[in-house]
């Protein structure tokens, strides 16, 4: 057997080692979904999201990109965050970058890789913020890896940015940020201890914005612009 084959094969498999574990399992699963977390990861096959969180179906709500960015331009991203936070509810959202990323040492080289450049363009963004510090980084694979870091942070940051997460930090229950950096090394999951309270406060003053305020409390009530017909005709 080979390719897809292996693939039935192991689905086989595992719908039949789940039922046997737990019957209600699927049933349980079909009935919808309130997932606790959201992981926004990059699409490196070395960082399956389930696997290196030990959750399972029905825990966590996935996006993956190459090098876990966080683009405000990106549509299915938004849709993924709006969806997570208004909707679903989740409690925690996830950037988890890792070492070794290949988008990552891409952006910090001088090569062209075709369209993905422009993907890549928003990751030269992070080394030219935080240049003085990665210059000041001799050995390459620290520099490296320090960029990795820096990335998750910004993509942290990027996520309050956005008006999802700013209005979902004025509700009742806000979700909270965090940036890992996954380690393909060792398998280590490390927090990079962002609290999203003071990235929110940081960014505060530039970033902040609020909703535009309904009249009367009914955004149904608008009735057309404030202009007497009678008028406007010339009587
Ligand atoms: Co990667």
């Amino acid at each position: 057997m080979s390719g897809i084959e292996d693939i039935l094969a192991n689905n086989r498999q595992w719908v039949a080692t789940k039922n046997a574990q737990d019957p209600e399992f699927f049933k349980r699963l079909a009935n919808g979904q309130q997932p606790r977390y959201l992981f926004i990861g990059c699409s490196d096959s070395r960082v399956p999201a389930s696997g290196i969180t030990g959750t399972g179906p029905g825990e966590m709500f996935v996006h993956r990109n190459i090098a876990n960015m966080v683009v405000h331009t990106d549509l299915n991203l938004l849709s993924v965050l709006q969806y997570a936070v208004e909707v679903l509810g989740v409690q925690d959202i996830l950037v988890v970058g890792h070492y070794g990323c290949g988008g990552v040492a891409a952006a910090a080289a001088n090569k062209q890789y075709g369209l993905i450049d422009n993907w890549l363009v928003n990751i030269r963004d992070v080394v030219r913020l935080h240049e003085i510090e990665l210059l000041r980084i001799k050995d390459e694979q620290q520099r490296l890896r320090r960029l990795v870091e820096l990335n998750v942070i910004e993509q942290v940051q990027n996520l309050a940015k956005t008006n999802i997460i700013q209005n979902a930090m004025r509700g009742d229950k806000p979700p909270r940020l965090h940036g890992l950096v996954y380690d393909i090394a060792d398998g280590v999951l490390k927090d990079l201890g962002i609290n999203s309270l003071d990235v929110a406060d940081e960014l505060e003053h530039i970033y902040a914005t609020e909703a535009p305020h309904e009249v009367d409390g009914d955004a149904n009530s608008y009735e057309g612009p404030n202009v007497d017909p009678a008028k406007e005709a010339g009587e």
